[in-house]
């Protein structure tokens, strides 16, 4: 059956309403960008996390006292340096936390910044995600960077060097795909 003419052209009014009012509110795009060029590259840095001492970097922030340390939270602003050995050139630092996440095995969910504040990547950053487990070897996604590392993506592969009570010291194989930004390169 036909709408009547009345009901149509109320239709109307309203469909040209609302195509006004999305006009209105739609974000306009006001430019693109370059991308850049793509850069990949590999460097291997080391993290070194202390538990004792005035230097502690690691605080637990929550002790549920479950099996497997489930529920437990760390919070960590370790240092990262060129080297394995403890007055080895520093880099920066590597901040994040620790969610232990398994019942059945020491594993933690790891969200961390690899915050560079000295040498060839100063004032850039890279986000990690990731699992670790008891074994101390992962494998986590880079998801972003900053700086240098802008529109980042890669992984990063680790391994245990040395663990202690009071210190741990972790080998870092960053692989790493950003899009070095022309006017960056320019000024650097
Ligand atoms: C960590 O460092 C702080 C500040 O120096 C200190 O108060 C605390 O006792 C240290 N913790 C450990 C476990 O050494
Ligand atoms: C959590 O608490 C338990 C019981 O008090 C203690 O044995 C354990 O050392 C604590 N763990 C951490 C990481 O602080
Ligand atoms: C890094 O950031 C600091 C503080 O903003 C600035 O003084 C310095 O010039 C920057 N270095 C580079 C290479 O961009």
């Amino acid at each position: 059956m036909a709408s009547s003419p009345h009901s149509s052209s109320l239709f109307h009014h309203l469909l040209v309403f609302f195509l006004l009012l999305a006009a209105a509110t739609a974000f306009p795009v006001t430019s693109e960008f370059e991308l850049g060029i793509q850069k990949r590259i590999h460097f291997r840095v080391y993290f070194h996390e202390t538990f004792i001492g005035p230097d502690n970097t690691t605080v637990t922030v929550v002790n549920m006292s479950l099996p497997y340390t489930f529920g437990n939270i760390e919070i960590y602003d370790t240092v990262l340096r060129v080297g394995p050995d403890e007055s080895s050139t520093f880099l920066g630092r590597v901040q994040g936390a620790g969610f232990h996440v398994s019942m059945r095995e020491e594993v933690m969910l790891v969200p961390l910044v690899l915050v560079f504040t000295a040498g060839k990547f100063v004032n850039s950053t890279l986000t990690v995600i990731g699992r670790l487990d008891a074994s101390g070897k992962s494998e986590r996604a880079i998801v972003g960077g900053t700086g240098v590392f802008q529109y980042a993506w890669g992984k990063l592969v680790t391994e245990t060097v040395t663990a202690s009570v009071a210190k741990l010291v972790v080998a870092y194989d960053v692989y790493v795909v950003y899009y070095d930004d022309l006017h960056l390169s320019a000024i650097a």
